[in-house]
C-alpha cells in the first residue's frame, strides 16, 4: 500500500473513504471529526449511525453519504476506547481495524486527514504524544495490520480488495518532520513484514541456507557486507557448542555475519545484534512432546527480527555501524546428534555439560556472543531469542523478558520498547543464580533446575560476555507469536523486536 500526501482545502478532499478516530462515549468528538460533521452538509450530524457508534477499542463502522452529497462517499469511524485510558497502542490498532474494514469492502483509496490526529488529550501519559508519534503509530498500524502471508496457498490468493493507497490529507503543505516520520513508518513496516514472513514460514522452506539467502539479498539491496560460514567453518573457528547443536540435522547449518558500516563509521564500535536462528526445534535427543511441536518452526524469530531490523535500517538509510550475527541450524535427533551428558568446548574456551539438548538456543548464542565480543568490540551487544518456555510462564504472551549488564540497560530497553509499543520487563541476573549451573565435570551445565528458567538461561549467556561490554538479552518466546488478532498483529508471527532494535539504532 502506497502512502500519498495530498494538500488541498478541506472542501475539496476526495477519497473512497475518510477515516476518523473517536474516543468512547460519552465525550466530545475529536476536533477534526467535529469540524467535518459541521461542514458535511448535515447528513453526518443527522445519521443515527454516528450516535450509535460507541467508540470501543476495535469497533469500526462505515457511514454512507447520501448519493451525490460531497466528494467523500464514506466515512469510517474507528474506536479508541475511553479517553482516560488512551495509549498510542489504541491508535495503532484502531488504524489497523479501519484499514481492515477497507480491505473487506474493497475500498481501494481511503484517506486520513492529518488533522484527525490533532487534539488527542492524554491522561495516561505525562506528556501527550506528538503529532509525529501519532502519525507514525497510525501508519504502522494501517500497513502492518493488513499484512498476510499467502505464498504457500494455491487457492483464493488474489486479494482484489486490498487498499492500494492511503492518502494523508492536509490543508497546508505538511512539515518535513511529518513526511520523514511517514517514510520511517514505511521502513519499519517493511522490516516487520519480513520478520513475520520468515517466522510464519515452515521449516522445510526457511532452512539455514534460506536465511543466508534472505540475508544476502538484503545485503545486496542496501550495500551491506556479508559473510556466510558453513558447519565445517563454524567447527574450525572453534564454535564447539554451536557445532554440537547442528550435528544431529541433515539440513546444513549457517553462521551469517551481516554488517552495515556507512562511510566514515568503519572504525566506530558497532551495535551488534545476535538472533537465535533455530529453524526447527524438535528438542533433539531430549525430544519435545508431539503436541504443538509444529510451533517450533518459530524458533528462528530472533534471527528474523534481526534481519527485519536490517531491512528497516537499509530502507531508512540509518548512519550507525551495526552488525548482525545469526547462528542458524535445526535442532534434530539424528544419529550424529549431541547427547545429554556430552561436554562441549565453546568458542570462549569454557566447557559446557549438556543436560538437555532442548536447551540448544543458549548453546548457539554463547558461541555467537563470545565471537562478537572478541571480533567486534561492540559498543552494545543485544541478543534476541525465543529462548525459554519459562519466560512465558513468568510474563505471559504480551511481554518479553529483558536481562543484561550493566543493570541500567534492561530498564533503558524497556523504555525504548514501550515508546514503540513493544513491552519488555526486566528480570534480575544476581550472581547466586549461577549456583544451579555448576557442573561436576565441566565449567557449567546448560540447564539448572526448573525454577527461574528464563533467568538461568540469561545467567548462562552472561558467562560468555566480557563484563565491560554492555549487553542485553531479550527472551521473546512469548511475544514472537500470537493466537489472537490485535489489529496491528494479525494471528501468527508478530515481528516482535524489529521496532525496538530499529529504535535502538536510531537513538544510539
Ligand atoms: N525454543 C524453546 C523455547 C520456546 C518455548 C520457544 C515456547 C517458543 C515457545 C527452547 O529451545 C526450549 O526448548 N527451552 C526449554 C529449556 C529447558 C530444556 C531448560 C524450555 O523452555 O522448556
Ligand atoms: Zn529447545
Ligand atoms: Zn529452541
Amino acid at each position: 500500500m502506497q502512502i500519498e500526501w495530498k494538500t488541498a482545502p478541506a472542501s475539496e478532499w476526495q477519497a473512497d473513504a475518510l477515516i476518523f478516530f473517536t474516543f468512547e462515549k460519552p465525550g466530545e468528538l475529536l476536533p477534526a471529526l467535529g469540524k467535518f460533521v459541521k461542514n458535511s452538509g448535515k447528513w453526518l450530524a443527522d445519521s443515527p449511525a454516528l450516535s450509535d457508534f460507541k467508540g470501543k477499542p476495535s469497533e469500526v463502522t462505515v457511514l454512507y453519504a447520501p448519493a451525490g452529497v460531497g466528494p467523500t462517499p464514506r466515512v469510517i469511524l474507528a474506536g479508541l476506547g475511553p479517553v482516560d485510558r488512551f495509549e498510542t497502542e489504541r491508535l495503532r490498532n484502531a488504524s489497523a481495524f479501519a484499514l481492515r474494514k477497507c480491505f473487506e469492502l474493497g475500498i481501494l483509496r481511503p484517506a486520513i486527514a492529518v488533522e484527525a490526529l490533532e487534539g488527542f488529550p492524554c491522561a495516561a501519559q505525562n506528556t501527550p504524544p506528538s503529532l509525529e508519534v501519532l502519525l507514525r503509530e497510525a501508519l504502522v498500524g494501517a500497513m502492518a495490520g493488513l499484512h498476510q502471508f499467502n505464498e504457500l496457498k494455491t487457492k483464493n490468493t488474489t486479494v482484489p480488495g486490498c487498499p492500494e493507497s492511503l492518502a494523508l490529507l492536509c490543508e497546508k503543505p505538511p512539515e518535513t518532520s511529518l513526511r520523514e516520520i511517514a517514510a520511517l513508518a514505511q521502513c519499519e513496516v517493511a522490516g516487520i513484514e519480513l520478520a513475520r514472513d520468515l517466522t510464519i514460514s515452515p521449516a522445510n522452506r526457511v532452512t539455514p541456507p534460506f536465511l543466508a539467502q534472505a540475508a544476502s539479498e538484503i545485503a545486496a539491496r542496501f550495500g551491506f557486507s556479508i559473510e556466510i560460514f558453513d558447519l565445517d567453518a563454524v567447527r574450525s573457528m572453534g564454535m564447539g557448542a554451536f557445532a554440537a547443536v547442528a550435528a544431529g540435522s541433515s539440513e546444513p547449518a549457517r553462521l551469517i555475519v551481516l554488517e552495515h558500516a556507512p562511510a566514515g563509521t568503519q572504525n566506530d564500535a558497532p551495535l551488534v545484534f545476535i538472533g537465535k536462528g533455530i529453524t526447527f526445534d524438535s528438542g533433539g535427543i531430549s525430544l519435545k512432546p508431539a503436541e504443538k511441536m509444529e510451533d517450533m518452526k518459530q524458533d528462528m524469530a530472533g534471527a528474523a527480527a534481526v534481519l527485519g531490523t536490517f531491512e528497516a535500517i537499509g530502507a531508512a538509510g540509518l548512519s550507525r555501524r551495526v552488525v548482525g550475527i545469526l547462528p542458524c541450524t535445526e535442532n534434530m535427533p539424528g544419529g550424529k546428534a549431541y547427547k545429554p551428558g556430552d561436554v562441549l568446548r565453546s568458542y570462549s574456551g569454557r566447557t559446557v555439560e549438556v543436560i538437555s539438548t532442548d536447551a540448544e538456543g543458549r548453546l548457539i548464542l554463547c558461541d555467537a556472543l563470545a565471537y562478537a565480543a572478541e571480533r567486534f568490540k561492540p559498543a552494545l551487544m543485544v541478543d534476541i531469542a525465543t529462548l525459554t518456555g519459562s519466560s512465558i510462564i513468568a510474563l505471559g504472551r504480551d511481554v518479553a523478558a529483558v536481562m543484561g549488564n550493566p543493570e541500567a540497560l534492561p530498564e533503558a530497553i524497556r523504555k525504548i520498547g514501550t515508546s514503540v509499543g513493544e513491552r519488555f520487563w526486566p528480570l534480575p541476573l544476581f550472581d547466586f543464580y549461577f549456583e544451579g549451573l555448576k557442573s561436576e565435570v565441566a565449567d557449567m551445565k546448560n540447564v539448572a533446575g526448573r525454577p527461574a528458567g528464563a533467568i538461568c538461561a540469561g545467567m548462562f549467556l552472561k558467562q560468555f560476555v566480557p563484563d565491560q561490554i554492555p549487553w542485553a538479552h531479550l527472551d521473546i518466546a512469548g511475544t514472537a507469536w500470537t493466537d489472537k488478532d490485535t489489529g496491528f498483529t494479525p494471528k501468527g508471527a508478530t515481528g516482535f523486536g524489529v521496532r525496538t532494535l530499529f529504535e535502538l539504532v536510531r537513538k544510539k
